[in-house]
């Protein structure tokens, strides 16, 4: 059995971008009976509103839903809070000690995250950091397995560094390495096909879309603009719709077959976005019906219990490196 840890900000609902790439492996996971750790990162989203705290605040019950809407079942997998574990701040102090300032600069995601953030000479020490703050996450659950979306490679990356650099200054083997676990599509393409599903580009597909909603985002999707009358031959690759049939449905067969005839022309765009329609109807049946049955008075409880599975777990790794560090009560 692995260890497993991921997380996400509590910055909106989540959406199918986010099913696709790490839900879904998450549950299979979960499936597997495997030890999973799963953190609502408050802080993380803090390093980007610091200045709009009441955001992350009012998300926090919005993520936690999510996860329980799609089947993270906290009797199996802890479900927990990112601010309530003390041990994450000091270890990421630690950490920053030796991970230099040219290292998190060079993080591609950092790097494409300062270029949209336009930051200008104004850098905040929260911002640059964070993926200190990430390899703590990680480092402290002594995770083997991190499953994220691509965007995410990046940071598990430097965990590990994090990881063999500590071990290396200290003597010691406080902590292992792990890997990343892609979705089989670790990218979701947002309805527009400009860029990746997204909450701020509002080209996303959520987990709490009604029908109404879905379908207008659905029929909405980019297709191929040469694709003009049903009879002309129809672009596959860049079509939004079969990039979503792609990730949804499950009758591979029918799929190919349906690309086939796109591809020699004859088969319209209202047909196959009827078609995904319909797959993501079926999709969201299950999550309605989970998310109808919590009580929300059980939230509290449940990230109250997951708190503290998860405060003892990281307490024994902060321990181990005060430990080696001569970090000691006096
Ligand atoms: N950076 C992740 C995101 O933006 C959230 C996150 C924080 C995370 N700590 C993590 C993911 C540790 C995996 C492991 O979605």
């Amino acid at each position: 059995m692995s260890i497993i840890l991921s997380g996400d900000r509590p910055t909106g609902h989540l959406h199918l971008g986010h099913y696709v790439g790490s839900l879904r492996k998450r549950l299979e996971l979960q499936e597997q009976g495997h030890e999973i750790y799963i953190m609502i990162a408050n802080i993380q989203a803090l390093t980007d509103y610091y200045d709009n705290p009441s955001k992350i605040h009012d998300n926090i019950y919005n993520v936690l839903e999510d996860y329980l809407a799609v089947g993270l079942d906290p009797n199996n997998s802890t479900l927990f809070l990112q601010s309530s574990v003390q041990a994450l701040f000091e270890m990421t102090v630690y950490f920053m000690n030796f991970v230099t300032l040219s290292r998190v600069q060079r993080n591609p995601t950092v790097k494409t995250e300062l270029k949209q953030k336009s930051f200008k000479n104004n850098i905040t020490c929260g911002f640059l950091c964070y993926p200190i703050s990430q390899a703590a996450d990680i480092l402290a659950f002594q995770t083997d397995i991190v499953p994220v979306g691509k965007d995410q490679e990046p940071m598990i990356e430097q965990a590990n560094e994090v990881a063999d650099q500590f071990n290396s200054i200290y003597g010691c083997s406080v902590f292992r390495n792990c890997q990343v676990l892609l979705g089989e599509t670790s990218k979701l393409v947002g309805i527009d096909g400009k860029a990746k599903a997204s909450k701020s580009l509002n080209n996303a597909i959520f987990l709490t879309d009604s029908n109404e909603v879905i379908k207008e985002k659905v029929y909405s999707m980019y297709t191929d603009p040469n694709h003009i009358r049903v009879q002309d031959p129809g672009n596959v690759e860049n079509n939004v719709v079969f990039q979503y049939l792609d990730a949804f449905y499950e009758d591979f067969e029918h799929l190919a077959d349906l690309k086939e005839h796109y591809r020699k022309g004859g088969l319209g765009d209202v047909a196959i976005k009827a078609l995904l329609y319909d797959v993501l109807l079926k999709f969201f049946e299950p999550i309605r019906e989970r998310r109808g049955k919590i009580n929300e008075k059980d939230l509290k409880e449940i990230l109250h219990k997951g708190n503290d599975a998860a405060n003892a777990k990281a307490f024994q790794t902060m321990k181990a490196m005060r430990e080696v560090m001569c970090v000691k009560d006096y």
